[in-house]
Protein backbone atom coordinates (compact mmCIF):
# COMPACT_ATOMS: atom_id res chain seq x y z
CA UNK A 1 0.00 0.00 0.00
CA UNK A 2 1.58 3.70 -1.09
CA UNK A 3 1.47 5.89 1.88
CA UNK A 4 0.12 9.18 2.28
CA UNK A 5 2.92 12.18 2.26
CA UNK A 6 1.94 15.08 4.70
CA UNK A 7 5.13 17.59 3.56
CA UNK A 8 5.32 21.24 4.75
CA UNK A 9 7.60 24.11 5.02
CA UNK A 10 7.71 26.25 8.07
CA UNK A 11 10.04 28.99 8.77
CA UNK A 12 9.55 28.91 12.68
CA UNK A 13 8.17 25.46 13.13
CA UNK A 14 4.85 25.72 13.94
CA UNK A 15 3.68 24.32 10.32
CA UNK A 16 5.67 21.21 11.61
CA UNK A 17 4.05 20.41 14.29
CA UNK A 18 0.64 21.05 12.14
CA UNK A 19 1.53 18.48 10.22
CA UNK A 20 2.53 16.49 12.44
CA UNK A 21 -1.16 16.36 13.80
CA UNK A 22 -2.81 16.24 10.00
CA UNK A 23 -0.84 12.82 9.60
CA UNK A 24 -1.46 11.25 13.56
CA UNK A 25 -5.26 11.74 11.86
CA UNK A 26 -5.18 10.24 8.68
CA UNK A 27 -3.89 7.31 10.51
CA UNK A 28 -6.50 6.94 12.24
CA UNK A 29 -8.18 5.86 9.30
CA UNK A 30 -5.74 2.99 8.76
CA UNK A 31 -3.35 4.40 6.02
CA UNK A 32 0.23 4.73 6.03
CA UNK A 33 1.24 7.97 6.05
CA UNK A 34 4.38 9.45 5.56
CA UNK A 35 5.84 13.42 7.19
CA UNK A 36 8.82 15.09 5.18
CA UNK A 37 9.76 18.63 4.66
CA UNK A 38 8.79 19.56 1.04
CA UNK A 39 12.49 20.08 0.48
CA UNK A 40 13.12 16.11 1.15
CA UNK A 41 10.93 14.68 -1.01
CA UNK A 42 12.06 13.42 -4.86
CA UNK A 43 9.51 11.22 -6.19
CA UNK A 44 5.96 11.63 -5.85
CA UNK A 45 4.72 7.94 -7.87
CA UNK A 46 5.66 6.66 -4.49
CA UNK A 47 2.62 8.10 -2.61
CA UNK A 48 -1.06 7.65 -2.99
CA UNK A 49 -2.10 10.64 -2.41
CA UNK A 50 -0.19 14.53 -0.85
CA UNK A 51 -0.98 17.46 1.89
CA UNK A 52 1.07 20.01 1.41
CA UNK A 53 1.21 22.47 4.24
CA UNK A 54 3.00 25.99 4.78
CA UNK A 55 2.42 29.35 6.49
CA UNK A 56 1.77 32.85 5.27
CA UNK A 57 5.25 34.73 4.97
CA UNK A 58 4.52 37.47 2.81
CA UNK A 59 2.15 35.09 0.16
CA UNK A 60 2.50 31.75 0.89
CA UNK A 61 5.81 29.97 1.81
CA UNK A 62 7.87 30.13 -1.18
CA UNK A 63 9.55 26.57 -0.64
CA UNK A 64 5.73 25.11 -0.20
CA UNK A 65 4.31 27.35 -3.49
CA UNK A 66 7.50 26.24 -5.35
CA UNK A 67 6.92 22.39 -4.44
CA UNK A 68 3.37 22.59 -5.87
CA UNK A 69 4.38 24.22 -9.13
CA UNK A 70 6.98 22.16 -9.79
CA UNK A 71 4.73 18.97 -9.57
CA UNK A 72 2.04 20.15 -11.52
CA UNK A 73 1.71 17.67 -13.99
CA UNK A 74 1.23 15.03 -11.18
CA UNK A 75 -1.75 16.81 -9.58
CA UNK A 76 -3.69 15.67 -12.33
CA UNK A 77 -3.73 11.97 -11.33
CA UNK A 78 -2.21 12.36 -7.55
CA UNK A 79 -5.26 13.34 -5.18
CA UNK A 80 -3.61 17.07 -3.13
CA UNK A 81 -4.97 18.21 -0.40
CA UNK A 82 -3.93 21.51 1.00
CA UNK A 83 -3.46 23.74 4.18
CA UNK A 84 -2.08 26.97 5.20
CA UNK A 85 -1.23 28.86 8.57
CA UNK A 86 -2.28 32.61 8.98
CA UNK A 87 -2.31 34.88 11.71
CA UNK A 88 -4.36 37.94 10.24
CA UNK A 89 -7.38 36.92 7.74
CA UNK A 90 -10.24 39.41 7.37
CA UNK A 91 -13.79 38.21 7.56
CA UNK A 92 -15.12 39.46 4.41
CA UNK A 93 -17.64 36.86 4.28
CA UNK A 94 -15.58 34.49 1.62
CA UNK A 95 -15.77 30.74 1.91
CA UNK A 96 -14.52 29.68 -2.04
CA UNK A 97 -12.46 30.80 -3.84
CA UNK A 98 -12.29 30.12 -7.85
CA UNK A 99 -15.36 28.37 -7.09
CA UNK A 100 -13.60 25.75 -4.48
CA UNK A 101 -14.79 25.90 -1.02
CA UNK A 102 -12.49 26.78 1.43
CA UNK A 103 -12.58 25.11 4.84
CA UNK A 104 -11.59 28.27 7.49
CA UNK A 105 -10.84 27.77 10.86
CA UNK A 106 -13.69 30.25 12.55
CA UNK A 107 -11.75 31.56 15.01
CA UNK A 108 -9.70 33.15 12.62
CA UNK A 109 -11.39 35.75 10.35
CA UNK A 110 -11.52 39.09 11.94
CA UNK A 111 -14.22 42.00 11.08
CA UNK A 112 -13.17 45.24 9.16
CA UNK A 113 -13.05 48.33 11.18
CA UNK A 114 -15.39 49.54 8.57
CA UNK A 115 -17.26 47.25 6.71
CA UNK A 116 -17.50 47.93 3.05
CA UNK A 117 -14.72 49.66 3.38
CA UNK A 118 -11.64 47.36 3.77
CA UNK A 119 -7.78 48.94 4.67
CA UNK A 120 -4.70 48.28 2.62
CA UNK A 121 -3.82 45.37 5.45
CA UNK A 122 -7.33 44.53 5.71
CA UNK A 123 -7.72 43.91 1.81
CA UNK A 124 -3.90 42.29 1.86
CA UNK A 125 -5.63 39.44 4.40
CA UNK A 126 -8.65 38.52 2.21
CA UNK A 127 -9.07 34.88 1.82
CA UNK A 128 -8.88 35.00 -2.23
CA UNK A 129 -5.76 37.12 -1.91
CA UNK A 130 -4.40 34.57 0.22
CA UNK A 131 -5.71 30.97 -1.78
CA UNK A 132 -5.78 32.52 -4.90
CA UNK A 133 -2.03 32.14 -5.85
CA UNK A 134 -2.11 28.29 -4.70
CA UNK A 135 -4.82 27.41 -6.78
CA UNK A 136 -3.63 29.03 -9.61
CA UNK A 137 0.31 26.92 -8.32
CA UNK A 138 -1.99 23.56 -8.90
CA UNK A 139 -3.57 24.16 -12.28
CA UNK A 140 -4.73 22.66 -14.09
CA UNK A 141 -5.47 20.30 -10.89
CA UNK A 142 -7.51 21.60 -8.02
CA UNK A 143 -7.22 20.50 -4.51
CA UNK A 144 -9.63 18.20 -3.19
CA UNK A 145 -9.92 20.26 0.10
CA UNK A 146 -7.94 23.47 1.34
CA UNK A 147 -7.95 24.22 4.78
CA UNK A 148 -7.00 27.50 6.23
CA UNK A 149 -6.41 27.98 10.29
CA UNK A 150 -4.61 30.35 12.39
CA UNK A 151 -0.74 29.84 12.91
CA UNK A 152 1.52 30.65 15.97
CA UNK A 153 3.54 33.76 15.76
CA UNK A 154 6.70 34.12 17.53
CA UNK A 155 8.33 37.56 16.89
CA UNK A 156 11.94 36.78 18.76
CA UNK A 157 14.70 36.24 16.60
CA UNK A 158 13.25 37.60 13.67
CA UNK A 159 15.47 39.30 10.89
CA UNK A 160 14.58 43.28 11.02
CA UNK A 161 12.31 43.13 7.34
CA UNK A 162 10.63 40.06 8.87
CA UNK A 163 9.56 42.74 12.22
CA UNK A 164 8.80 45.42 9.23
CA UNK A 165 6.05 43.27 7.79
CA UNK A 166 4.74 41.81 10.74
CA UNK A 167 4.42 45.23 12.70
CA UNK A 168 3.24 47.41 9.36
CA UNK A 169 1.11 44.69 7.15
CA UNK A 170 0.33 41.83 10.15
CA UNK A 171 -0.46 44.11 12.97
CA UNK A 172 -1.37 40.84 14.81
CA UNK A 173 -0.34 39.97 18.59
CA UNK A 174 2.22 37.49 18.96
CA UNK A 175 1.16 34.47 20.35
CA UNK A 176 -0.22 30.72 19.20
CA UNK A 177 -3.78 30.59 17.23
CA UNK A 178 -3.55 27.01 16.40
CA UNK A 179 -6.93 25.66 16.66
CA UNK A 180 -6.18 22.01 16.65
CA UNK A 181 -9.40 20.63 17.19
CA UNK A 182 -10.60 22.13 13.62
CA UNK A 183 -7.30 21.16 12.35
CA UNK A 184 -7.23 17.67 13.43
CA UNK A 185 -11.01 17.72 12.24
CA UNK A 186 -10.60 18.90 8.31
CA UNK A 187 -7.31 16.31 8.73
CA UNK A 188 -9.46 13.31 9.46
CA UNK A 189 -12.58 13.97 6.69
CA UNK A 190 -9.48 13.84 3.76
CA UNK A 191 -9.03 10.41 3.03
CA UNK A 192 -12.94 9.93 2.50
CA UNK A 193 -12.77 13.47 -0.05
CA UNK A 194 -9.52 11.39 -2.07
CA UNK A 195 -11.45 8.47 -2.33
CA UNK A 196 -15.10 10.84 -3.36
CA UNK A 197 -12.77 13.14 -6.01
CA UNK A 198 -10.59 10.32 -7.39
CA UNK A 199 -12.21 6.93 -8.16
CA UNK A 200 -8.83 5.59 -8.64
CA UNK A 201 -7.60 6.31 -4.79
CA UNK A 202 -9.27 3.45 -3.80
CA UNK A 203 -7.33 1.53 -5.81
CA UNK A 204 -3.89 2.57 -5.69
CA UNK A 205 -4.41 2.14 -1.80
CA UNK A 206 -4.45 -1.91 -2.27
C1 LIG B 1 7.75 37.40 8.16
C2 LIG B 1 6.38 36.88 8.45
C3 LIG B 1 5.37 37.14 7.54
C4 LIG B 1 4.07 36.70 7.78
N1 LIG B 1 3.11 36.98 6.89
C5 LIG B 1 1.84 36.63 7.16
C6 LIG B 1 0.79 36.98 6.27
O1 LIG B 1 1.00 37.56 5.22
N2 LIG B 1 -0.47 36.69 6.66
C7 LIG B 1 -0.74 36.01 7.80
O2 LIG B 1 -1.91 35.77 8.10
N3 LIG B 1 0.22 35.60 8.65
C8 LIG B 1 1.51 35.92 8.35
N4 LIG B 1 2.51 35.54 9.19
C9 LIG B 1 2.19 34.67 10.33
C10 LIG B 1 2.59 33.21 10.02
O3 LIG B 1 1.86 32.70 8.93
C11 LIG B 1 2.34 32.33 11.26
O4 LIG B 1 3.08 32.85 12.32
C12 LIG B 1 2.69 30.87 10.99
O5 LIG B 1 2.15 30.04 12.00
C13 LIG B 1 4.20 30.66 10.92
O6 LIG B 1 4.46 29.32 10.59
P1 LIG B 1 5.84 28.60 10.96
O7 LIG B 1 5.96 28.62 12.47
O8 LIG B 1 5.70 27.22 10.42
O9 LIG B 1 6.93 29.35 10.29
C14 LIG B 1 3.79 35.97 8.97
C15 LIG B 1 4.83 35.71 9.88
C16 LIG B 1 6.11 36.15 9.62
C17 LIG B 1 7.19 35.85 10.62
Amino acid sequence: MKPILVTYATMAGSTAEVAQAVAEEIEKSGLPVEVRPVDQVNDLEAYAAVVVGGPMIMGWHRAAMGFLKRNRQAWQHVPLAVFVLAISLTETGEREVDGLPIVVDETLPKAPATPGRLSFRERYAQLSRYVGPILAAARPARPVSVGVFGGRLALGGLPWWAMLFVGVIIQAPAGDRRNWAAIRAWAAGLPGKMEEEFTDFADVMQ
